[in-house]
């Protein structure tokens, strides 16, 4: 993955971010599509995995075949939104380690502060993927990314679901080595920061908080 960012252009992935989109999906059928949607860009984001070859006996013949090279990767979700888009990608990559980063908004500074920071051991020698359904102003997005690049890791990557020009630009500028994979690239953000058009509060939309 060498593009900063990628688009998942794929027609299910496309279908189902259009279900979410609707005001009208209820909260059951959001999360059902967000486990789905996030197995599918689990599958995008894992494309450029190093394999390696084993020996193994199937019952007709000995054959080296290819499995997974390397160390297990580490997903580290930004809270609350990002525990959405950690469910499906854990279906399909089990093993992973997991981390969480809770970040809030300071209301006089504006600035992302850290409230809670947990992260698996050896960083340094794993592909972490952050996820976050939505990377909209950037800026608690860049946050975590500095905190775990703090913390060793040196392979990032960003997952979300919706990306807005603003975000992605923050990111560039803060961090121009971790390629972003998001489902779609949005509009604008309104005035407070919601992406256009978008999905609305995607925390909300999960857990029918409001
Ligand atoms: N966070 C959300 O949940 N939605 C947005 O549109 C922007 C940030």
């Amino acid at each position: 993955m060498t593009d900063h960012l990628t688009i998942v252009t794929h027609p299910l992935v496309q279908h189902k971010l259009t279900l979410m989109r609707d005001k009208t999906t209820s909260t059951g059928s959001f999360r059902q599509l967000l486990r789905e949607i996030s197995a599918l860009l689990a599958y995008e984001v894992t494309r450029d995995l190093e394999l390696t070859t084993r020996t193994i006996e199937t019952p007709m013949q000995q054959v080296d075949a290819p499995v997974l090279k390397g160390k297990k990767l580490a997903l580290v979700s930004i809270l609350r939104a990002g525990n959405g888009l950690l469910d499906g990608v854990l279906e399909l990559i089990p093993s992973a380690r997991v981390g969480f980063v809770g970040l809030y908004r300071d209301e006089v500074t504006l600035k992302p502060v850290q409230y809670y920071c947990k992260l698996p051991e050896g960083l340094e020698d794993r592909l972490v993927i952050v996820v976050d359904p939505m990377l909209a102003t950037g800026n608690s997005s860049a946050a975590a990314v500095d905190l775990l690049k703090a913390a060793g890791a040196t392979n990032i990557l960003f997952l979300c679901l919706l990306a807005a020009p603003e975000g992605v630009a923050r990111m560039k500028e803060a961090h121009p080595d971790v390629p972003i994979v998001t489902a779609s690239l949005d509009k604008r953000l309104n005035e407070q920061g919601y992406i256009l058009p978008g999905l609305g509060d995607a925390g909300d939309r999960m857990f029918g908080t409001k």
